[in-house]
C-alpha cells in the first residue's frame, strides 16, 4: 500500500549523514528544497553540525544549511541520548525515518561493535519510530544482507542462514527486526538495498574510497613500489618477477589475480543511488524491499583492464585460482592477494538481485554502464583526493 510520505513540513529525519551515502541522501533531500532533520554524532571535538558543515561544503550547499535542523544523539541511550523535552517534541512531528547510519566493517574481529551499531542501535530508534508514530521507517540495507544460500535474490525477506561476513548478517538480522517491530505496530516501512556504491559518474567525485577503489589503489601500491625498486635500488627483485620498465615508459608487472570462482561486481555510482532513492521517498510502498543495483555486473578481467589502462602498466591476468596455484604466487601477487582479502566475495560473485519493486517504483531507470570512462573520471578524483587523505583540503 503506498504511504503518505514526510510529515511535518515534508521533513525526514536522517541517521548516517556523516557518512557516504546518508550525506548524498541529504544533498538530495536539500536539492529538492527539503529540509531535513539530522540525527548524528559529533568527532571528538567537532560537533556533528561542524561536520556536516564541511560536507555541505563539499558539495557546495553551504547556503542551504538553513534547511537542516541538528541533533547530537546517541543510538544506544534511552531517548537516543537527548533530553526529554527535545525528544517529546522531535517526537510530536511525525517525521519520516531515513536510517542510514552502520558500521560497514566486514572483519571478524569487529564483530561486537558491527552487531552493536547494525542492531542492537536499532532498539532506541524503532522505539523513536514507535513513540513518534513516523509516516514511514525507510532502513538503508545492502543487497548483500541476502546471505549466500542461493544465488538468485529477489526483493522478498532474507531467509538464508549464511553469510560472507559479519556486516551483511548484520543487515540481514537488522531487516528481519525492523520489518517485526513495524509490522506489530503498524508502522509503515520500507528496506532498501543498494550494492556496491562508487564515485559520481558524471563528476568523478566520492567520498569515500573503499570497495571498488581498494583493488585500484592496492595494485597503484604495488606499481610504484617495483618502479621505485627499478629506479633507486638496481630492480633486482623486479627482475625476479618479470617486472621491467617499458620502452613506452609503462611497468610491466606480470600477476594474477585469483579469484574464488567465475563472478562479477555489482556496482552502482553514487549519483543512481540518490536518484533511485528520492523516487521511492516520494511514493513508497509499505514493507517494500528495493534493490539498487545494476543488471550488468562487472567481470573483474574488464577491471584489471581498465586498472592496466588507467595505471599504465600490463602483464595483469585474472585466474580463477585454485589452492595449489595460490601457493605459487609470487610476491606481489602476494601482496595484492593480502590487500583484497576482505573485497574477495565481492569480486567473483555470483548473486543475481532482482529488482522489480525498483523498476516499478522508478519507471525502469537503470544505472550507467560503467564504460572505461566513467571509471577514469572516478580514479582520477581518487588519485587527486589521495584516496580521501586530501577529500576537504
Ligand atoms: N557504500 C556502499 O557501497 C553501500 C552499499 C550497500 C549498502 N550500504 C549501506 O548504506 C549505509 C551507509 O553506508 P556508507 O557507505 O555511507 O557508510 P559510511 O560512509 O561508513 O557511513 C556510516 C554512517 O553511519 C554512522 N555510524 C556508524 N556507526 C554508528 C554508530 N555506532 N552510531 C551512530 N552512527 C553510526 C557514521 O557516523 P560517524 O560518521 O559518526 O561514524 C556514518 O554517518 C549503511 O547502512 C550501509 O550498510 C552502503
Amino acid at each position: 500500500m503506498p504511504v503518505t510520505e514526510a510529515g511535518d513540513d515534508g521533513k525526514h529525519l536522517l541517521t548516517g549523514a556523516t557518512g557516504f551515502l546518508g550525506s548524498h541522501i541529504m544533498a538530495g533531500l536539500l536539492s529538492k528544497g527539503r529540509g531535513v532533520v539530522i540525527a548524528g554524532r559529533a568527532a571528538g571535538s567537532e560537533s556533528l553540525q561542524e561536520r556536516i558543515r564541511k560536507l555541505l561544503n563539499w558539495f557546495g550547499m553551504e547556503h542551504l544549511e538553513g534547511l537542516l535542523e541538528f541533533h547530537e544523539t546517541d543510538f544506544l541511550k534511552i531517548r537516543l541520548g537527548l533530553g526529554k523535552d527535545e525528544y517529546e517534541s522531535l517526537c510530536g512531528r511525525g517525521l519520516s525515518i531515513i536510517h542510514c547510519a552502520s558500521d560497514t566493517s566486514f572483519a571478524e574481529k569487529n564483530r561486537t561493535r558491527v552487531m552493536r551499531s547494525n542492531v542492537e542501535n536499532l532498539n532506541e530508534v524503532l522505539n523513536f519510530a514507535c513513540a513518534s508514530r513516523t509516516r514511514c521507517f525507510h532502513l538503508i540495507s545492502s543487497a548483500y544482507a541476502a546471505g549466500i544460500d542461493r544465488l538468485e535474490c529477489p526483493e522478498v525477506p532474507v531467509n538464508s542462514k549464511h553469510f560472507n561476513n559479519v556486516y551483511e548478517e548484520s543487515k540481514a538480522q537488522a531487516e528481519d527486526i525492523v520489518s517485526a517491530k513495524c509490522r506489530k505496530e503498524q508502522i509503515p516501512h520500507t528496506i532498501i538495498r543498494p550494492s556496491i556504491v562508487y564515485g559520481d559518474s558524471l563528476t568523478g567525485r566520492s567520498l569515500r574510497f573503499n570497495a571498488l577503489y581498494f583493488p585500484v589503489r592496492s595494485m597503484q601500491q604495488i606499481r610504484d613500489i617495483y618502479f621505485d625498486e627499478i629506479k633507486n635500488n638496481h630492480g633486482i627483485k623486479s627482475a625476479e618477477c618479470g617486472i621491467h620498465i617499458k620502452d613506452d615508459g609503462a611497468l610491466h608487472l606480470p600477476m594474477r589475480i585469483f579469484i574464488p570462482k567465475q563472478g562479477k561486481i555489482n556496482l552502482i555510482p553514487v549519483n543512481y543511488f540518490t536518484k533511485i532513492i528520492l523516487s521511492i521517498l516520494e511514493t513508497p510502498v509499505n514493507e517494500a524491499i528495493y534493490h539498487i543495483t545494476s543488471n550488468h555486473p562487472q567481470s573483474m578481467a574488464r577491471l584489471a583492464s581498465y586498472t592496466e589502462r588507467f595505471l599504465k602498466i600490463s602483464g595483469i591476468e585474472v585466474v580463477v585460482g585454485t589452492a595449489a596455484a595460490a601457493e605459487m604466487r609470487n610476491p606481489p601477487e602476494e601482496l595484492f592477494d593480502h590487500f583484497i582479502k576482505a573485497y574477495r566475495p565481492y569480486i567473483s560473485d555470483q548473486r543475481i538481485f532482482k529488482r522489480e519493486n525498483t523498476d516499478r517504483a522508478t519507471g525502469g531507470v537503470l544505472p550507467p554502464d560503467f564504460s572505461y570512462e566513467i571509471f577514469e573520471r572516478c580514479m582520477a578524483f581518487a588519485v587527486s583526493a589521495d584516496w580521501g587523505k586530501k577529500l576537504f583540503q
